[in-house]
């Protein structure tokens, strides 16, 4: 069996938190394998950059949606903007999302609630927002969670929280919207080298530079492996860790 190279020609995919880390490689992969892409994050000038070079790269159309997922009007027009120009919406990635460090009994209400307004509203807003357009092509609809989302995580309860509660919603909407043919799958990373953790000073590809962490590149392939998924089937969990992940735990349990 020889793999098609260009396995979503034809469909249109967008993707948030596509001006950095995950999301703009995975922007680059769907592109890659055929898809037409909008680019969605705040950070304009970033995606008009990542528009132009997969542009160049791949020739297919890329429509930069600046959008700040917890505004719900931003993330309607961002839907809507998406299938008038490109044609329909066959694939969403609901992928931004921030860390915030701070312990339970010391980190802000401001703090906290910034986490929850992103990686809990903004999913929801995404999600809500794109499952008319995604009936109507009976699409598919990634969430990426995180490993934080199926385990415990002590030193980050109030992410690893907001990640358990994308996995809670993702796998109820399958069942909810698989009735329609919908696709949800929920992917959830462990360590990968992107920005996330920037505003506390210290980006994940410093904190994990000494550690076997993946390139954006790498991750974002398990998205565009879902996104091939086609009905009657779905994709619904994929994880992705770096083999070695559980060996302290293991040393733990020896003690
Ligand atoms: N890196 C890891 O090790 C890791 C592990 C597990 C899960 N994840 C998850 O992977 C996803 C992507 O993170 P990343 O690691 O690629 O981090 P990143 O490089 O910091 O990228 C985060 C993206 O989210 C966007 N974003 C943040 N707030 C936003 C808002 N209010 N509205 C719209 N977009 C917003 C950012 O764009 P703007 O700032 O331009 O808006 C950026 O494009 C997140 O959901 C994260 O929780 C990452």
């Amino acid at each position: 069996m020889t793999r098609d190279d260009t396995p979503l020609d034809g469909k249109t995919a967008l993707v948030t938190g596509a001006s950095s880390g995950i999301g703009r490689a995975a922007a680059g992969l769907l592109a890659r394998d055929g898809a037409d892409v909008a680019l969605a994050a705040r950070r304009e000038e970033r995606l008009r950059e990542l528009a132009d070079e997969i542009e160049a790269e791949h020739g297919r159309r890329v429509l930069a949606v600046p959008t700040d997922v917890t505004d719900e009007t931003q993330v309607r027009e961002m839907v809507e903007r998406t299938a008038d120009e490109l044609g329909g919406v066959d694939l969403v990635v609901a992928n931004a999302g921030i860390n915030r460090q701070g312990s339970v009994e010391d980190i802000s209400t401001e703090r906290y609630r910034s986490l929850m307004d992103v990686n809990v509203d903004g999913t929801f807003f995404t999600a809500q927002a794109a499952i008319p357009a995604l009936r109507e092509t009976a699409g598919v609809l990634i969430f990426v969670a995180s490993f934080a989302g199926h385990y415990p995580r002590p030193d980050q309860p109030i992410y690893a929280a907001s990640k358990w509660w994308t996995r809670g919603f993702a796998l109820s909407l399958a069942g909810y919207l698989g009735r329609d043919d919908v696709g949800v799958t929920v992917v959830s990373p462990s360590e990968v080298d992107t920005e996330i953790g920037i505003h506390d000073g210290r980006p994940a590809h410093e904190r994990f530079a000494d550690i076997d962490s993946a390139t954006p590149e790498e991750f974002a392939e398990c998205i565009a492996f879902a996104a091939r998924q086609e009905a009657p089937n779905a994709v619904a969990e994929l994880g992705f860790y770096r083999r070695n992940k559980f060996s302290n735990w293991t040393r733990n349990a020896d003690g």
